[in-house]
């Protein structure tokens, strides 16, 4: 697949997704992120309908429970025929292995599958403090890429600062999917470690994933633009 901006439609519902979408009609349609709060308000028909206006999903429900019950929700998911999917790779690689496998639909095709390595709100103190995880926050995030990348998986979700490292220790081809982003000349929000489209790029990110300065813009459309200018450099 080949590198591309993702839009977070972080909104609270299906009017609202689609409002915005429709600024985008007759145009390139950009690559879409559904996560927890439409998905959950909506189901399953918002990822249809935004499917059928043709653009790209990437499904972010993060999947964390024991193999079984993540291999039959994903079996549920590969049916909505979405093109990236995501577990928590602290579920271990026997629940990211039954993960993919309930994935791959019968005729052995199937949506990317990534995993999460550590949330990005999670900063290193918590993580050993209160989750009695010893090795600090680079390692981890190293040693949950690599057992996403044993158990077959496609790429982790991490912050584009930590693309290199996760593309040094699994290879090129691993992907790197990276929120945090944000322009040059705008505020950071909540977001910590940030970095813009073009450093992303640089970094060696394949897909960003960018929300409120596209969604949040005056002029969304030419945000959008702008992320694709930077990040693909066209
Ligand atoms: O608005 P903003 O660009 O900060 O949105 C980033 C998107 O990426 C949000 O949907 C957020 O939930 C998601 N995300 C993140 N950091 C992670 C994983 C996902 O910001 N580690």
């Amino acid at each position: 697949m080949a590198k591309d901006v993702i839009i977070a439609c972080d909104f609270a519902g299906r009017q609202q997704t689609l409002e915005f979408l429709d600024l985008f009609a007759g145009g390139r349609k950009p690559f879409v992120k559904i996560g927890m709060e439409l998905f959950y308000a909506e189901g399953p028909d918002i990822v249809r309908e935004i499917k059928r206006r043709g653009h790209p999903i990437f499904l972010d429900l993060k999947l964390h429970d024991i193999p079984n019950t993540v291999k039959k929700a994903m079996r549920v998911l590969s049916s909505l025929d979405v093109d990236i999917c995501n577990v928590h790779a602290a579920g271990t690689i026997d629940m990211m292995r039954a993960a993919l496998e309930g994935l791959t639909r019968p005729d052995g095709t199937r949506p990317l599958l990534i995993a999460v390595t550590q949330l990005t709100s999670t900063s290193e103190e918590r993580m050993q403090n209160e989750l009695l995880i010893g090795a600090g926050i680079g390692e981890t995030i190293v040693k949950y890429a690599q057992n996403a990348r044993e158990a077959g998986l496609d790429g982790v979700v991490c912050s584009p600062l930590e693309a290199a490292m996760v593309k040094d220790a699994c290879g090129p081809d691993f992907l790197a999917i990276t929120p945090g982003i944000r322009f040059a000349d705008a505020a950071a929000d909540d977001q910590v470690r940030i970095t813009t489209p073009a450093r992303a790029r640089e970094i060696g990110s394949d897909y960003i994933v960018v929300g409120r300065p596209v969604t949040a813009a005056a002029d969304p459309v030419a945000a959008y633009q702008r992320c694709l200018k930077e990040f693909l450099n066209q």
